[in-house]
């Protein structure tokens, strides 16, 4: 009998030695036990950090939609998989029961078959949250085509740069997006990152918002029309176990955004184990997670996770604040959400309004909370567990990555004691250590360091789309033989582990991870910019704002620094879009460089920061003069 569902703590330790001792047979229980498989494996896994390889279920047979779909049928056709609440309050929202689901994604499919999508083509899927978004996720698992899904926030230039990555042959879009009051013209997006993207030759149009836009004769088609004509089911492709799944691009440190690569098997059975114990699903539970299907969130615990068992899962297409900040807690008494999974920066912005929008509200059927995405500080911990559990529904803080496409490190709700701030302990299988900056392990409690993984597990990315080389550099390469997350963590007394924020030159603002590198490129198009650092200063809302520091070409005399400001960040919104906009930007007459001209960050960071008395010694600086003027002149 495998432990499939974790109900004491007591059990959480013996699961998890169990996990620990021996992997290969415990995950091959769980998967054996849980899912259906069309083949099964000779190997469960095989791997070599060094290169690195990791390979789970090899010679297994499956489809994840198989999976997701099809086998709930019998049991569960009638029950609802996917629960739409529309951005209109006053729109009633649509159930979609599993039988539906499964009508909607293999005419979809069908659809894409009929425009020449094959096994192992990139389809690129730039949409609101609506359910099309959903469906064409599946569809494109179904027919082994590798979904590459982009947030509907980023700009063209973002669109394209990543379209181009992937080779994607084609785009699923709509005409349009709301958010709250407004629209926006993603349709519009689309046509200008397509300028440059001569490998898409279809684009396929979801109508939305009922606006009028261009359609390309021979490449532009609405996709309702496509589907009233398709065949209402799809056979599904039979995948191999290390297939590709999807591709997400995250931001690094330097460069392009990397697209990292999820396969089939392994990421299955981890997202849903992981959504069955984390938020301790039960069968006639309501499940919510507020996160966008653009991240990776919305792939393994809005999709994915929770279809693979069977669950109801709410899909909200608008923002917390339309059309006031008391829509969460509507939508949990329409709904009569049982789980609530969101990032500290909605907690914070919601508590910011007080609790007289949540107290209007019946929140009694909430069990468990959770959050993600990035460090959730004590009062917003507090507050939420005050205000929207009572007291009496355990807080989640569930550490994770695009990485690792699974939730990695949380509490087991009503298992493992919480302790704010704290993501507290590893989830059943992952082995974390704390490194120091030497590369020794430091494996007593109370101590902190940098946050690796020992051991595989089945959902991590298999490599960097088109560029495995990066991705042994950035994962394998820091210490030896251990995957590398990027982050920081300090371990308690009792071996919790606290995340204590991004040690590399990623930012997290509003729980989005941002590169500083291509924030730098964009300023630095200005024609009046010299040169230019980012850093992130701490924000009580967003967790990290952008403080940009800019220096201009010539002496800068004379400009209006005011404008100069509006341009740079229209230029931001513009190549990456609004989320990396800057709060902050100080004209600088130049930026503290190493003698071998790198610029020092730490102290820009410092500065940024309000620490600028605690600099140490800039003397070995080649240019230590300019510190005293940007600390003259911070805004
Ligand atoms: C980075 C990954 C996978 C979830 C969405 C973000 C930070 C994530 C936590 C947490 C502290 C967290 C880390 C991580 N982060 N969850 N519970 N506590 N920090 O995915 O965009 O790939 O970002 O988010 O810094 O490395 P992502």
């Amino acid at each position: 009998m495998s432990n499939y569902h974790i109900k004491s703590f007591e059990e959480y330790f013996q699961v998890y030695r169990k996990s620990i001792e021996n992997p290969k047979v415990f995950w091959e229980e769980i998967a054996e036990e849980h899912f259906t498989w069309r083949k099964k494996w000779h190997n469960v896994l095989s791997w070599d950090f060094t290169k690195p390889e990791v390979k789970w279920f090899e010679g297994a047979q499956l489809n994840i939609t198989e999976n997701c779909l099809d086998r709930h049928l019998s049991t569960r056709g009638d029950k609802t998989a996917i629960l739409f609440e529309p951005n209109d309050p006053n729109a009633s929202a649509e159930h979609i029961s599993y039988k539906q689901l499964h009508e909607r994604v293999c005419k979809f499919a069908n659809v894409l078959k009929s425009k020449g999508i094959q096994k192992g083509d990139r389809v690129c899927i730039y949409l609101p949250m609506i359910p099309e978004l959903a469906v064409s996720v599946l569809a494109c698992a179904r027919i082994g085509a590798v979904h590459s899904v982009v947030f509907a926030g980023f700009s063209a230039t973002a669109l394209s740069t990543r379209i181009n990555d992937c080779d994607a042959k084609m785009v699923i879009t709509s005409d349009g997006s709301y958010r709250g009051a407004k629209t926006i013209d993603l349709k519009g997006i689309v046509d200008d990152a397509l300028e440059d993207c001569p490998g898409v030759d279809t684009v396929l149009v979801a109508k939305r918002i009922e606006s009028d836009i261009n359609m390309k004769t021979g490449r532009d088609y609405w996709l309702q029309p496509l589907l009233d004509d398709a065949y209402g089911d799809c056979v599904i492709e039979i995948m191999d176990a290390e297939d590709p799944l999807f591709i997400l691009y995250t931001s690094g440190s330097t460069g392009m955004p990397k697209g990292m690569l999820h396969t089939t098997a392994g990421y299955m059975v981890y997202s849903a184990y992981t959504f069955k114990n984390v938020f301790d699903y039960r069968e006639n539970d309501v499940y919510w997670c507020t996160a966008d299907i653009g991240w990776i969130t919305g792939h393994s615990y809005i999709v994915y996770g929770p279809l693979a068992n069977g669950a109801t899962t709410v899909m909200y297409e608008g923002v917390p604040s339309y059309p006031d900040f008391g829509r969460f807690w509507e939508i949990v008494e329409k709904h009569k959400v049982n789980q609530f999974y969101t990032a500290p920066t909605a907690i914070r912005a919601l508590a910011k309004h007080g609790t007289e929008l949540v107290e209007k509200h019946d929140l009694s059927s909430l069990k468990v909370l959770g959050t993600v995405g990035e460090p959730i500080n004590e009062e917003a911990w507090h507050w939420y567990n005050e205000n929207i559990g009572k007291k009496k529904s355990p807080i989640v803080d569930t550490w994770w990555q695009t990485e690792t496409g699974g939730i990695m490190i949380t509490p087991i709700p009503f298992s493992t004691p919480t302790k704010p701030t704290y993501a507290t302990l590893p989830f059943i299988g992952i082995q974390p250590a704390l490194m120091d900056e030497n590369g020794k392990e430091l494996s007593n409690n109370q101590v902190d360091g940098r946050l690796c993984i020992k051991y595989p597990w089945p959902s991590m990315a298999r490599t960097i789309w088109g560029n495995h080389q990066r991705y042994k550099d950035t994962y394998f390469s820091a210490f030896e033989n251990m995957y590398f997350t990027g982050d920081g963590a300090l371990r308690d007394e009792v071996g919790y582990y606290r995340i204590t924020g991004r040690v590399d030159d990623v930012i997290i603002v509003s729980g989005h991870n941002l590169g500083t590198a291509p924030i730098e490129d964009a300023i630095n198009e200005h024609q009046a910019v010299a040169e230019s650092a980012i850093v992130g200063f701490p924000h009580d809302v967003k967790g990290n704002a952008l403080y940009g520091y800019v220096t201009l070409k010539g002496s800068g005399e004379g400009r209006d620094h005011d404008n100069l400001r509006k341009e740079i960040n229209q230029l931001i919104t513009d190549r990456i879009g609004p989320i990396a906009k800057l709060d902050k930007i100080q004209f600088t007459n130049g930026l503290p460089k190493t003698r071998s001209g790198k610029i020092m960050r730490r102290i820009l960071r410092k500065i940024a920061c309000n620490e600028g008395e605690q600099l140490g010694d800039i003397s070995t600086l080649l240019n230590p003069e300019v510190v005293q003027d940007i600390k003259d002149n911070v805004v």
